[in-house]
């Protein structure tokens, strides 16, 4: 059978990426310009500012990832494309591109949702099994998904405030850490021989949603008793205490629901799932369940295009296309 080459972009939030994936599974390129420079002085991604970086990136981008791959566009068989969540400037910016270069080569356009990409960034390294149950943790995710098959994606639980990537950040910010926190905090509490004690959000006992705010408040709250009463702050115990808190809940819940659903496989993905704390955590306890357990490299759980693009292979497999009036979706469901 013929092999299928998808070209894959990416510009939700503030990574400019594009990529050339084989037959959903093999990466031919990967190429992605972070903005993380640019948005540390403003403590956090400004909108505006990260769809102006996408407008100069991007034809840059999509070029450089047909160099790397050693293929012309007649080689393409279509074009996937992050149609949402996201900041819709940014979407729109990489939407566009996409269209463009599809209507220009006569190529099918494909939409991918971001979270559908971030789970399927897992078949770049070993094959789906089903039913499989996905964690994903990003910046602005935190959600249980259950899959009996390609394309199939049930919500079992989702955070009821902020994501876990989002407490990551608003935390490290409130240590006088650079943005994004969630690496900067990793560090410090790897680092750490003490640890803070911190609440952990159960919510109801049967219930696998999430909650973050809480503990995000108690940090707040502890670091400022200990400045009043005029004692030092000892940042890594309570990055530490932090880790400890949102690793063990993420790690239960998940662990919980791959038993009651009895699901072949359990993925972890999205920016978070780049945490050592958590890597070990669920690797370590999925092994003692004997549940077959995977999280890709660092680089493949952060946003990229080979995600997207391994998504929409999977699509285009089955038939799917969209049209060249797509529009970027901000709260587009799964
Ligand atoms: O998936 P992603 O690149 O973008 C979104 O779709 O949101 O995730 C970014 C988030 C940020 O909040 C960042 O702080 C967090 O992932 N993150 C981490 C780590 N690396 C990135 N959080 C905890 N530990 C890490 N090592
Ligand atoms: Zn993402």
């Amino acid at each position: 059978e013929k092999d299928v080459y998808i070209l894959g972009i990416e510009t939700s939030c503030d990574e400019t990426a594009a990529s050339v994936v084989k037959n959903g599974q093999t990466i031919v390129s990967n190429v992605v310009a972070s903005q993380i420079k640019s948005q540390q002085r403003f403590g956090g991604v400004v909108p505006e500012i990260a769809s102006r970086h996408h407008v100069e990136q991007i034809t840059f981008v999509i070029e450089e990832a047909l160099h790397e791959a050693k293929l012309s566009p007649s080689d393409l068989d279509a074009v996937a494309v992050t149609e949402g969540p996201g900041l819709v400037g940014a979407l729109l910016i990489g939407i566009n591109a996409a269209k463009a270069f599809a209507f220009a080569n006569k190529l099918p356009i494909i939409g991918v949702h971001h979270i559908a990409g971030h789970i399927y960034a897992n078949q770049l390294m070993q094959p789906m099994e089903f039913p499989l149950l996905a964690l994903i943790v990003s910046g602005g995710h935190t959600e249980l998904v259950l899959m009996n098959d390609h394309g199939s994606f049930e919500l079992i639980g989702e955070t009821r405030d902020d994501a876990a990537g989002e407490a990551y950040d608003k935390v490290a910010r409130v240590l006088g850490l650079p943005y994004p926190g969630g690496p900067q905090i990793d560090r410090l509490a790897q680092e750490s021989d003490e640890a803070v004690e911190f609440p952990r959000a159960w919510l109801e006992p049967d219930s696998y949603d999430f909650s973050f705010s809480g503990l995000k408040s108690a940090v707040i709250n502890y670091k400022h008793n200990v400045e009043q009463r005029g004692g030092t702050v000892n940042d890594q115990a309570i990055a530490a205490g932090f880790q400890q808190s949102v690793v063990d809940v993420l790690t239960e819940k998940t662990v919980r629901a791959a038993e009651e659903f009895k699901v072949k496989q359990v993925i972890a993905a999205g920016g978070v799932a780049a945490n050592k704390g958590l890597r070990n955590s669920l690797e370590k306890t999925f092994k003692e369940k004997n549940i077959p357990f995977y999280v890709p490299p660092i680089a493949l759980c952060t946003d990229n295009a080979a995600m997207i693009a391994a998504a929409g292979t999977m699509m285009y497999l089955e038939g799917e296309r969209g049209t060249l009036s797509m529009n970027g979706r901000p709260g587009m469901p799964l």
